[in-house]
């Protein structure tokens, strides 16, 4: 297949890349590599590979790439609420209007998969199960753009949305400001972490299953067409303070408090059924564990130490 990607330079975009180029198809990436990212550096040597730099707004730009593709994935975006509070306009142009105009761009013909947040769902309502009938309800400028967008793909032929729980795991684009990842950081370095509503649930995603599930659409696209999928680990709807369990299990050292007082501005507390995607036949393969081991070799390598000595 001949695959476009918006935003293939990112965090989940490097590791999906490269997977895409392993499992034999052509990937064309467009980026504006606005964190100065050198991630897509090993996915250069691939024939199979291009890439540009320019930006996913730009509808000349895009109509161009899109004319090629039998497969287009929209993964640029202002990614994550504080990111998108810094630049109200910025992210209502990226992570919505572009992917409208994506849409109506696209030939009836050609297959869209886009990632999607799933941190709309049981907004306040504690303990909620949710499932892709369960309404999102955004509260972040974040969210109501991600939602939006995904009304316009899934309102199109030949289109599936992933929902996907907080991702965790080690990329070339490395994020420590997902919730697992800073975690694992703070545990490693610090050694402690201060927690606030710590028995909010949430749930979780190793990175290479959200790459194996973009693969897993691609093969199996006749049969999965036309819905949402939520995309999350069901052993892993956990609270904050049993994710830290977890975590203390691998590094003994790391001591964690629940503060009695303060409240935590992600309001997300909701626990996610994957059954629909199960159906499917996907399974995941990277537990909790195997990633929290994964990200403290990670750290190893990776430190946020530009003004310290050590
Ligand atoms: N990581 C998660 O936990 C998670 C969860 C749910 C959904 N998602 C979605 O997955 C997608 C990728 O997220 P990520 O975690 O890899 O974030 P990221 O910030 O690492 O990746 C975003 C990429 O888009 C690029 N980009 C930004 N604006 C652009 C523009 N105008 N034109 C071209 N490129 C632009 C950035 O350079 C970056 O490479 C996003 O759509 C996000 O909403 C991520």
């Amino acid at each position: 297949m001949k695959i476009l990607i918006t935003g293939g330079a990112g965090y989940i975009g490097s590791v999906l890349t490269l997977k895409l180029l392993v499992a034999g198809h052509e990937v064309t990436v467009l980026d504006n590599f606005m964190f100065r990212q050198n991630s897509l550096a090993d996915c250069c040597c691939w024939d199979s590979f291009s890439v540009i730099r320019g930006d996913c707004r730009d509808e000349g730009l895009m109509r161009k790439l899109m004319a090629a593709a039998d497969v287009i994935i929209p993964l640029a975006a202002m990614v994550g609420a504080p990111l998108c509070n810094n630049d109200k306009a910025g992210t209502k142009t990226i992570n919505q209007d572009a992917v409208e105009m994506l849409c109506r761009l696209a030939s009836h013909q050609q297959r869209v998969i886009m990632p999607v947040t799933n941190s709309g769902y049981g907004i306040g309502e504690a303990e909620k199960f949710c499932t892709e009938e369960t309404p999102l309800r955004p509260i972040s400028l974040y969210g109501v753009t991600k939602v939006e967008a995904e009304k316009a793909v899934l309102a199109r032929e030949n289109s599936i949305t992933f929902r996907l729980a907080t991702v965790f795991g080690m990329s070339p684009r490395m994020r420590m400001d997902l919730l697992v990842n800073d975690f694992v950081y703070r545990a490693a370095n610090d050694r402690a972490v201060l927690i606030f509503e710590g028995y909010f649930k949430r749930n979780y995603i190793h990175i290479r299953d959200v790459a194996r599930v973009f693969v897993f659409a691609i093969d199996n696209f006749e049969a999965m067409k036309g819905k949402p999928y939520n995309v999350g680990l069901d052993d892993a709807n956990l609270s904050k303070l049993e994710l830290c369990a977890e975590i203390k299990k691998l590094l003994p050292d790391f001591v964690y408090l629940e503060a009695p007082i303060g409240e935590d501005p992600d309001k997300r507390d909701y626990i996610v059924s994957n059954a629909r995607l199960a159906k499917t036949g996907f399974k995941p393969e990277w537990p909790l564990e195997r990633g929290i081991r994964e990200l403290i070799k990670g750290y190893t390598i990776l430190r946020n130490s530009v003004y310290s000595n050590v």
